[in-house]
């Protein structure tokens, strides 16, 4: 990490967070913050501003943040004189977000907290709030007179960024009035994730990856991230969302990017993001509803069972419609259309309902020339490297070596490092690292408004075909692995799913560090 942005935080900031009162506040950002301050990384001059429409006294606001933290933190409050030095750092404004006036009060008393504690006018704005008020707040911000201190200013906002690719420049473009794009931080929280930042060390730090990471090698890369979990009390949301939206157009896109990227000519957040635009476009567009259907599978779960109990379907849930076509899977099959991948398949596939939790990327290497010495097995497994990303977190890699004995019978072997195993959880959560790098003005891990637009572009002809063809939607029972058109992506190609969450078939060893 550059020096000068690490000095950044030493020169402290005052962070504000919008929406205070919330769920996002209360289960990640409270808790990434006092983490974050444990760590001696938020310095000494800091100071952090609670805002929401609600009134509350500051001491009821400590006390909010106390049982928050007590309760999702990593790290438990401290006793005593520990804590209290933590919790003064705490003040509270009750404020509606459109009131000018209500503005001019934060930045004076925003000027006495930027006093008490040495803060150089450093403001940095979390806006935990619906997407519809990120443009009414950036302006009052700036009627306010919030901006005008002389140390920086950023933006930290949240997804969705938009319901399209119009819908999402419009939105940008009412922060932009306000905001550079070098002050505004788009969060994907999957860019926080540790095994995806681990994802360049894997490829550019490693002398046996790094020649293998092309069409000459890699048969084809699979990227699952499988929830449990249904929609839970986010019915209305996800409904007008569905898996493309909520997963596809952000996470999923983003995890592909990093895999596919070429190396950045500097290890610098415009170089590394530029790359990824490149990826973004190079992906091969739908150009047509039948292309959709031939590369693209959409399901929705009905009742099923998870771990013996019996789930009501989609369209049963809070807020569903009853006739809802909204998609709770997809699966696609990708390419990207460029020197190193073409004619490699990216198989991605995202649901929720499904038998487990488990994010994984899959790379499958081209089998060896079928030689004379293996011309007779038919059993000879391609070698995989798998990084887990979510909830295990660590890579393993699966060989081919002899079983002892006199035939030349081959076993496969899976030689893992599991990461969470070894540090346990005690790891930076993804929205304390983000928190960390939106301080020191480190935007590496943060979307562009370039990788936005391409993304939005590339999946809105998906929305569209499906618009066209409400009907072409695969149904499967909750707790299983979706539509069996998901199988036949891949059977097409000669390919299969790599079973994900260590669920490796029986014949092969593990050598783990988690089972130690
Ligand atoms: C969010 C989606 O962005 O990511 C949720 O809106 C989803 O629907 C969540 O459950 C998954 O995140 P994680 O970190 O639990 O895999």
């Amino acid at each position: 990490m550059d020096k000068t942005m690490d000095n950044v935080t030493a020169e402290g900031a005052v962070y504000f967070i919008f929406g205070a009162t919330g769920d996002l506040a209360r289960r990640k950002l409270f808790p990434a913050l006092y983490s974050l301050y444990r760590e001696g990384k938020l310095g000494d001059r800091f100071a952090i501003v609670g805002l929401a429409r609600r009134p509350r006294t500051v001491e009821q606001f400590r006390n909010d943040v106390h049982e928050s933290i007590r309760e999702f933190c990593r790290y438990k409050p401290e006793e005593g004189a520990g804590w209290r030095e933590f919790a003064e750092r705490f003040t509270y404004h009750s404020l509606d977000i459109g009131n000018v006036e209500g503005m001019r009060r934060l930045s004076e008393a925003t000027q006495e907290l930027e006093r008490r504690y040495e803060i150089p006018g450093n403001r940095l704005f979390y806006l935990a709030l619906a997407p519809d008020l990120f443009g009414t707040v950036s302006r009052t911000l700036r009627d306010g007179g919030m901006l005008d201190s002389r140390g920086w200013h950023r933006l930290v906002i949240e997804k969705p960024f938009g319901y399209d690719y119009p819908s999402a420049e419009r939105l940008n473009e009412e922060i932009r009035q306000v905001f550079r794009e070098d002050e505004v931080f788009r969060i994907d929280h999957y860019l926080g994730k540790e095994m995806v930042q681990n994802i360049e060390v894997i490829r550019f730090a490693n002398a046996f990856f790094e020649p293998l990471w092309n069409n000459n090698h890699i048969a084809n890369v699979q990227i699952t991230l499988a929830e449990t979990v249904g929609v839970e009390e986010r019915g209305a949301y996800y409904n007008k969302s569905g898996a493309l939206r909520d997963m596809v157009q952000n996470h999923m896109l983003q995890m592909l990017t990093m895999i596919a990227m070429e190396p950045p000519s500097r290890f610098d957040p415009e170089d590394i993001r530029d790359e990824k635009v490149k990826v973004l476009r190079s992906i091969r567009t739908f150009a047509s509803g039948d292309e959709v259907r031939r590369r693209v599978v959409r399901g929705q779960y009905t009742e099923g069972f998870a771990k013996g109990k019996p789930i009501p379907g989609y369209r049963q849930e809070d807020s569903v419609p009853a006739d809802s076509t909204t998609e709770t899977f997809f699966a696609a099959r990708l390419f990207v259309d460029n020197f190193r991948w073409a004619g490699v398949p990216f198989y991605v596939r995202t649901g929720k309902r499904l038998p487990v939790k488990s994010t994984e990327i899959v790379i499958e290497f081209k089998n060896v020339p079928n030689n004379v010495l293996f011309a007779r097995k038919q059993d000879l497994q391609p070698n995989l490297l798998v990084i887990r990303v979510n909830p295990m977190e660590g890579i393993y890699i699966k060989t081919n070596t002899k079983k002892p004995g006199n035939d030349m019978t081959i076993q496969p072997v899976a030689m893992e490092f599991c990461q969470s195993c070894l540090v346990g959880i005690n790891t930076p959560e993804a929205y304390e690292r983000l928190l960390h790098d939106a301080g020191r003005g480190d935007s590496t891990y943060f979307t562009r408004w370039d990788e936005l637009a391409a993304a939005w572009q590339l999946v809105d002809p998906i929305a569209a075909a499906w618009r066209e063809s409400p009907d072409d939607l695969a149904f499967y029972p909750a707790g299983t692995w979706g539509p069996e058109g998901a199988e036949d992506l891949l059977r097409q190609d000669g390919f299969r799913w790599w079973p994900v969450n260590g669920q490796e078939e029986d014949n092969v060893i593990w050598v783990t560090n988690s089972r130690t």
